[in-house]
């Protein structure tokens, strides 16, 4: 596999009741295995809505998407599921944890929908524990948890099953600047111990300047 995603001439407009609104207008790029990118670029230029595309939840006007190799336009829907249950890990700006499940449970998640075992997963989940440095909390409820707690956690359930990709709107943009480093470092170690690469949204300099690499997008267009 020669990148683990890839876009080429993607376009996305969003029809309104107003206007359309082209809010990709050509974007192409590749992101090879491993590599962290940042997507920088102000509020409107499109950030969320490619990361959304390369997270399968939504599809270009024009344009194709690929991931870990594969085509997503001649994906099937159950297939989609698929891709992205095994090759994409998500991570938000406002944590997005089940509110009624445990810490474990939501770390454990990903691995029951790709059908493991409780068995077979606790493992894998006291190890992501150990590595957000939580092993303690396992049996809270994100409500028992600070803002930075809470996205160590949504960090644990990204990376959990070992997707080669890891996509993050503004993980750090609803915490202080001191937490935000802190998870930044967290989400930066953690996917270059996996090898996975990493395409994080961010208004942040601080973050953008740790990026192998930065796409800057302006009114859906990428700057080279
Ligand atoms: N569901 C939608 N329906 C209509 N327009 C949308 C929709 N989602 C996004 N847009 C528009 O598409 C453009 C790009 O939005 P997008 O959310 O991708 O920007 P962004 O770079 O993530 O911004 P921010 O930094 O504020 O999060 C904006 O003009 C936005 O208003
Ligand atoms: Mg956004």
């Amino acid at each position: 596999m020669l990148h683990v995603a890839a876009a080429r001439d993607v376009w996305k407009s969003y029809r309104t009741a107003a206007a359309d609104v082209q809010a990709l207008r050509g974007v192409s790029f590749e992101v090879a295995p491993g590599q962290f990118v940042a997507l920088t670029g102000a509020s409107g230029s499109g950030k969320s809505t490619l990361l959304n595309l390369l997270a399968c939840v939504d599809v270009p006007t024009s344009g194709t998407i690929s991931i870990a190799g594969r085509d997503t336009g001649a994906v099937s829907d159950d297939g989609l599921t698929a891709l992205r249950r095994s090759s994409i890990g998500y991570v938000f700006q406002f944590f997005n944890l089940m509110p009624t499940m445990t810490v474990r449970e939501n770390i454990e998640l990903p691995l029951l929908l790709a059908g493991w075992s409780h068995r077979r997963s606790a493992p894998a989940v006291d190890k992501a524990l150990q590595e957000i440095e939580m092993s303690e909390l396992g049996g809270r409820r994100p409500a028992q948890l600070s803002g930075g707690q809470q996205q160590r956690v949504a960090i644990a359930r990204a990376l959990v099953h070992d997707p080669p990709l890891v996509l993050a709107d503004e993980p750090t943009g609803n915490l202080d600047s001191q937490t935000g480093a802190a998870i930044l470092v967290l989400l930066q170690r953690s996917c270059s111990a996996r090898r996975a690469a990493i395409l994080i949204a961010t208004h942040s300099d601080e973050a953008a300047s740790k990026a192998d690499r930065i796409l800057r997008l302006r009114d859906g267009v990428l700057l080279t």
